[in-house]
């Protein structure tokens, strides 16, 4: 349909995912600074109406049918449940989720439900509290798995982990996925990519999905069983023969940019068609100057027409030189 948010490349973008804040209640060295990011001014925030308004173009217009809220931490941003609710009214039809650290998960669980958020996938890097506090610089595990057990209460089950693959995270992994499966959720190690605010990143010291299989083999039989979707991130494999399932998404080593469906709106308003890269098309100034919907649309097809072909930093793109470094860290993207 021409209505579609279509690439150059022929890829239609039908994920849309909704940064709501940068601010965060944990600091993850792959993805914030110790002191975390500069505070972006309450006016320059998208409202919840305005965020419902280009939630309900991406699914009337685009045929968006997944909706997905990052941070930043989205559940420090006060209005997130009015958010959910005003979106819920604009895209009937939509899956809504969400992608949390978890943090206070369990208080505001039910009141998500009731709204009209269908998933939550919580990130969480390793169940032993020291190499938590390490990684996250903060010393909340338990309150993070108190987040997910109130979030399974609620009926949010079941629950993707993700755990970034880090030096730290590959000695507790193992005993990650153990816990994962004796818990119902759905485990996925991730990649680090660079994004992290500190540019620490390294390709010749990152933690690869090769070796975190290797790791893994020590205890558990896996055996590849692909992905669940063409354009989903993780490949999966089959743990101890069944039924839970254990995926990695190696976003550097095998990376899946052909198959990407997702278009991105900043906590700012502003257009990404990608993870990477600085292009970004500003949609707030167009609702505040009394934009009707045609031009929004406009705006943001020609936003995701320009998008690139590849973050370029893995060994196999056809365009090693499309890398381009973003002046954003992850938690100023949302993932
Ligand atoms: P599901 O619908 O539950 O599969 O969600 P998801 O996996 O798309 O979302 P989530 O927020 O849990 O993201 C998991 C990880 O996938 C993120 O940490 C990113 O590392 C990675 N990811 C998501 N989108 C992209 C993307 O467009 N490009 C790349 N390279 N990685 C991505
Ligand atoms: N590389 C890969 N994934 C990252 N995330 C945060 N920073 C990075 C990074 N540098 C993950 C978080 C969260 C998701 C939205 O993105 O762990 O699960
Ligand atoms: Fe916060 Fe998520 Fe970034 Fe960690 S990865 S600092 S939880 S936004």
């Amino acid at each position: 349909d021409t209505d579609a948010l279509v690439d150059r490349f022929g890829r239609v973008a039908r994920d849309l995912r909704v940064s709501v804040t940068e601010k965060c209640s944990l600091r993850c060295t792959y993805c914030m600074p110790a002191e975390g990011l500069p505070s972006i001014p309450r006016d320059d925030l998208l409202t919840p109406g305005e965020i419902a308004r280009l939630v309900g173009i991406a699914a009337r217009r685009f045929g968006v049918t997944d909706v997905r809220f990052t941070g930043g931490e989205p559940l420090v941003r006060r209005e997130i449940v009015e958010i959910v609710r005003l979106a819920r009214e604009a895209a009937p039809e939509a899956s809504l989720s969400m992608t949390t650290n978890g943090l206070g998960l369990d208080k505001v669980a039910p009141a998500l439900v009731a709204a009209g958020l269908d998933r939550v996938n919580v990130s969480l890097d390793s169940v032993d509290r020291a190499h938590f506090a390490e990684l996250t610089r903060r010393d909340r595990l338990p309150d993070v798995l108190a987040g997910i057990r109130g979030a399974l209460a609620a009926g949010l089950a079941p629950i993707k982990l993700n755990a970034v693959l880090m030096p730290e995270t590959l000695r507790g992994a193992r005993d990650l996925l153990a816990w994962a499966v004796e818990h119902g959720c759905h485990l996925r190690f991730i990649e680090q990519m660079p994004l992290d605010a500190d540019k620490r990143w390294a390709r010749e010291h990152m933690v690869t999905a090769e070796r975190l299989l290797d790791e893994l083999g020590e205890r558990f039989a896996l055996r590849a069983v692909g992905r669940d979707d063409p354009s989903a991130p993780a490949e999966e494999w089959l743990v101890d023969d069944g039924p839970a399932t254990v995926g990695i998404i190696a976003s550097v080593t095998r990376s899946f940019c052909g198959a990407c469906d997702r278009t991105r709106l900043t906590a700012e308003g502003t257009v990404r068609s990608c993870l990477f890269g600085d292009a970004e098309t500003d949609l707030r100034a167009l609702l505040r100057t009394g934009a009707d919907d045609d031009a929004l649309a406009t705006a943001w097809q020609a936003a995701m027409w320009a998008k690139p072909w590849a973050h370029g930093f893995d060994d196999g793109a056809p365009d090693p030189e499309s890398f381009a470094p973003t002046g954003r860290s992850m938690g100023a993207i949302g993932g």
